[in-house]
């Protein structure tokens, strides 16, 4: 029906494909003939006509794909790093392929062998590239036709990005070290060569040697203990390779219910299975949505302060920053998040960067709908606005227009730029708009088909579109136009077509904080109106407030309610925003012990960002000397490219 301006078609013989599988909870992906992905072609611009393949990969996934990784590893925090075997199994797609390539970041191979039946050769004539700054090495293999599987020794860097190695002082018990994983987006191949494309699904199984007295966790059954005291993994459902993931650490366990639990460091770990306590509703929310959770266990892992984000959806094992344990259960949309990510992302999964907003996008719009299931939709559409401000601010500040299409143009330059809150609020948004559209009753029963009919499938945006068109459109062809669904996804900016949230709650806040800015209401008497103002409430009163207060009103502010140093850390991040902007230099002391300690990405960036636009760069450069040794490597790039550019 549709008039779209993309085009797909069945890729021949040689392209690519992904995999395809059963929905089944824990036996091996059968292995039946894989299904050909629909490549698209682009022709809203004629001029870029691009195939919807992964750029930010070496591995020949249309020729030869992985569907298995063994790690064989020792945990040896001495020397920071991963040592070991890992063992590939693949299977053809192309009968003619004579080579393996694969990723790989900062990895040393030892040795390469080939098996095939009992056999085990030694390979000499492998080649590892030059290496680049985004994508690392490629490592080629050379195959023979009875190659059956691919072992290789190899260690990882103490600099590995997908790794942070803390030492015992720096973790929160101070006796013993720490260790934990971020493979997303691309660093799944600085802790072991793989094909590190989204496009592509594996199983895995690891054994680990840890030192004495320390626990390991993966993303994947949790770690039985052998008799030669290894622990032992099995993520039995094929995965992209962004989701292998490890911790290790002084590490227990409190269980929620059954099937749900927390890890953490003793010091919090049962203030976060109180803040997680709702984990289960938000299960079941999920579940009568988009139909059964399919991962089997569900547990959270509070990591250090330095985790870079607020949340990471590690299958069965949701990474979490400690920034959530607020005490009042105000920041636990991000849990929310992050389980709905076992629909949208971990079981439908981007094939390319270029869609993420397939993965965040989904889970955005699907967290929300959670949250307003289990608390309303007061609490629903306040965050819905708290989100919409983020992704203006965005699209403003958007270094070229394209970035701001939720289908991202093919010469994205980093992954990095694929996350903006263009991929997360837009796509949310966009979704937003088709449910007004269609309406509840058609669009709920369409995505949980969506889910089910695309479970461990890697696909596209425009694989989307299609089965919209073909399962959606057709029953409801007046519900929205080609150019409607063009502008959202292909063009720039937010359509006018956004919904506008309606919030009564912050209407209220607005309407006292003018009050209170024109000098109509003391301090004193917007203490009382603030008394039972949520934190969401607080975040939309301080983004709010102009910036050209006199400093005497920040002051009466902070002195009324101790936002310098708020135990909230969104609270006190925002705070600190206004700080900055406004040089209300009282905030500074507590500012550089928030930058010492806390090493969440979505806080850090932008503090040190502000800090360098209102000219205080020098004091940022001065607290990140002392800071950087502690953050994470992501966070390290990250934060040296915002000091040191321009
Ligand atoms: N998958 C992301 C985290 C991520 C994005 C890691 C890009 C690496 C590259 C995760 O699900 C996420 O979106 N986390 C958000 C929380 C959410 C409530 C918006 C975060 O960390 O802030
Ligand atoms: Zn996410």
């Amino acid at each position: 029906m549709s008039t779209f301006k993309y085009v797909t078609f069945p890729v021949l013989a040689s392209a690519l494909f992904l995999a395809s599988c059963g929905d089944n909870q824990t036996s091996q992906p059968e292995t039946e003939a894989p299904k050909p992905v629909e490549t698209d072609t682009q022709t809203v611009d004629e001029t870029s006509e691009v195939e919807t393949i992964d750029k930010f990969t070496y591995a020949n996934y249309e020729d030869v794909r992985l569907t298995h990784i063994d790690l064989n590893l020792d945990v040896n925090f001495e020397e920071k790093m991963l040592d070991g075997v890992a063992t590939l199994d693949f299977e053809r797609i192309n009968p003619e392929v004579d080579t393996l390539v694969l990723d790989t970041k900062d990895l040393t191979i030892n040795s390469i062998s080939l098996v095939n039946g009992e056999m085990t050769t030694p390979v000499e004539d492998y080649t590892l590239g030059e290496a680049d700054p985004v994508l690392g090495q490629e490592l080629r293999i050379p195959l023979s036709k009875e190659t059956e599987q691919v072992l290789i020794d190899y260690t990882t860097s103490p600099t590995a990005e997908g790794l942070q190695w803390l030492s015992p002082e720096q973790t929160a018990g101070k006796e013993d070290p720490y260790l934990f994983s971020q493979a997303q987006a691309i660093n799944a191949r600085t802790m072991a060569p793989l094909q590190d494309t989204p496009a592509v699904r594996l199983t895995y199984s690891a054994t680990l040697r840890v030192p004495d007295g320390l626990r390991p966790l993966m993303s994947a059954s949790q770690g039985e203990e052998n008799e030669n005291g290894e622990y032992q993994f099995d993520m039995p459902q094929p995965i992209p390779s962004y989701l292998i993931a490890i911790a290790v650490g002084d590490i227990e366990f409190k269980a929620i219910n059954d099937h749900i639990g927390v890890y953490a460091e003793d010091y919090i770990l049962d203030a976060s299975a109180e803040e997680f306590a709702e984990t289960p509703m938000m299960e079941e929310a999920n579940e009568e949505l988009y139909g059964p959770y399919r991962w089997g266990r569900y547990d959270l892992i509070v990591l250090p302060p330095s985790f870079p984000f607020g949340g990471m959806e590690n299958p069965r094992l949701s990474f979490m920053t400690p920034t959530l344990i607020a005490g009042d259960k105000s920041l636990t949309n991000v849990v929310a998040h992050e389980l709905a990510h076992s629909w949208s992302g971990n079981l439908v999964t981007n094939a390319t960067w270029r869609d993420a907003w397939l993965n965040e996008g989904f889970t955005s719009y699907v967290e929300n709908r959670v949250m307003e299931k289990l608390y309303g939709e007061r609490r629903a559409v306040m965050e819905q606005s708290l989100a919409l401000e983020d992704l203006k601010r965005d699209i403003a500040e958007a270094e070229r227009p394209e970035l701001t299409q939720l289908k991202l143009p093919a010469d994205i330059a980093h992954p990095d730029e694929a996350f903006s809150q263009v991929a997360y609020v837009k796509g949310q948004y966009f979704l937003i708009f088709l449910e007004e559209r269609f309406g509840r009753e058609a669009f709920d029963p369409f995505l949980k088909s969506w889910f089910n009919d695309h479970a461990f499938e890697s696909v596209t945006t425009e694989t989307f579109l299609d089965y919209m068109d073909e399962n959606l459109r057709t029953d409801y062809p007046d519900a929205v136009t080609d150019a409607e669904i063009e502008a959202w996804v292909y063009e720039p900016g937010l359509p006018d077509t956004a919904k506008v949230p309606q919030s009564d709650a912050f209407e209220m806040v607005q309407t006292q904080s003018d009050a209170w800015v024109a000098g109509d209401i003391s301090t004193f008497e917007l203490e009382e109106l603030a008394a039972d103002w949520s934190t969401h409430e607080w975040l939309h009163f301080i983004n709010g407030l102009p910036d050209d207060l006199a400093v005497e009103q920040y002051e009466d502010l902070d002195k009324a309610f101790s936002l310098t140093g708020a135990q909230n850390a969104e609270t006190a991040f925002a705070w600190y925003m206004l700080a900055i902007k406004m040089d209300y230099e009282a905030a500074y002391p507590d500012l550089e012990g928030f930058l010492l300690t806390v090493g969440r990405g979505k806080f850090i960036y932008r503090l040190y960002e502000a800090l360098k636009e209102n000219g205080k760069g020098e004091w940022a450069q001065r607290v990140y000397a002392e800071a950087r040794p502690g953050y994470h490597p992501i966070a390290q790039r990250r934060i040296d490219d915002i000091l040191n550019e321009g």
